[in-house]
């Protein structure tokens, strides 16, 4: 039984001193949720701090990226290890800006994603078509292709434990979210491939989450879909008030 996993993506907002101010009340809003995994992403300089003041408490850190290196000359990077230390649990790799903004393809992703399980990091790994992608008809290949080049060399074991992330690129930070029913279908087609291809233990355990324009008033038909596992949420993630009900409307018992 996979529980709902909601992790807020920070992006390049808050620092170190609004981060923590932000998790400060969030844990106090969410003390008592159970039954969800709540996570948030902030920028590398706050993930210490927000570490800390989270600490024992249900919620959990990621960071945004990572570098595959354990350390080296590598100006301007950070390590697997590093970000463990730091205090994360988590890491998301391959968001869409970080492949268009930053060159990032599969391989590299790939490359990421075996350091991260390697330090102990539970990869989130993001996916998704662009908008001419999906025009052209070529959602699903896209897709194949990504988890297959993204999630190379990995084990039906530690796909089990990972995250999942599908972001069709047209939906992030546009207002225009995948209807529950794109959702749906691009979820059920990446669990399919995943049970194809690394078996149908690991498919059942893998998180798959939906990024793109959530909002409090959309989660509950997302994750209302079978394979939809949660949210990977930007914009209305930066607010306690929206995050906390993101995370308790995507409960199956959530009224
Ligand atoms: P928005 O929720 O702002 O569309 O961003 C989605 C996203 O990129 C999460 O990683």
């Amino acid at each position: 039984m996979r529980i709902p996993f909601i992790a807020g993506n920070w992006k390049m907002y808050k620092t170190v001193h609004e981060a923590v101010v932000f998790v400060k009340e969030l844990k106090l809003v969410v003390k008592d949720v159970t039954g969800v995994e709540i996570v948030v992403a902030p920028p590398f300089t706050a993930v210490h701090a927000v570490a800390e003041a989270v600490r024992n408490t249900n919620v959990g850190v990621a960071a945004q990226n990572l570098f595959w290196e354990r350390e080296g000359a590598f100006t301007g990077e950070v390590s697997p290890g590093m970000i463990k230390g730091a205090g994360a649990e988590y890491v998301i790799i391959g968001h869409s800006e970080r492949r268009r903004l930053f060159g990032e393809t599969d391989a590299i992703v790939n490359r990421k994603v075996i350091a991260a399980i390697g330090a102990g990091l539970t990869p989130i790994v993001c996916i998704g078509e662009t908008l001419e992608e999906r025009e052209r008809n070529e959602t699903l290949p896209v897709l194949d292709r990504q988890i297959k080049d993204s999630l190379d060399r990995l084990t039906g074991d530690q796909i089990a434990e990972l995250v999942v992330a599908y972001e069709p690129v047209w939906a992030i930070g546009t207002g225009r979210t995948a209807t529950a029913m794109q959702a749906g279908e691009a979820h059920a087609h990446i669990r399919q491939r995943l049970r194809q291809w690394f078996g149908a233990d690991a498919a059942d355990r893998c998180h798959v989450i939906y990024g793109g324009s959530v909002k409090p008033d959309n989660i509950r038909e997302l994750v209302a879909e079978p394979d939809v596992d949660g949210a990977l949420v930007g914009g209305a993630s930066l607010e306690v008030r929206s995050f906390a009900d993101i995370v308790t409307r995507s409960r199956p018992a959530a009224v």
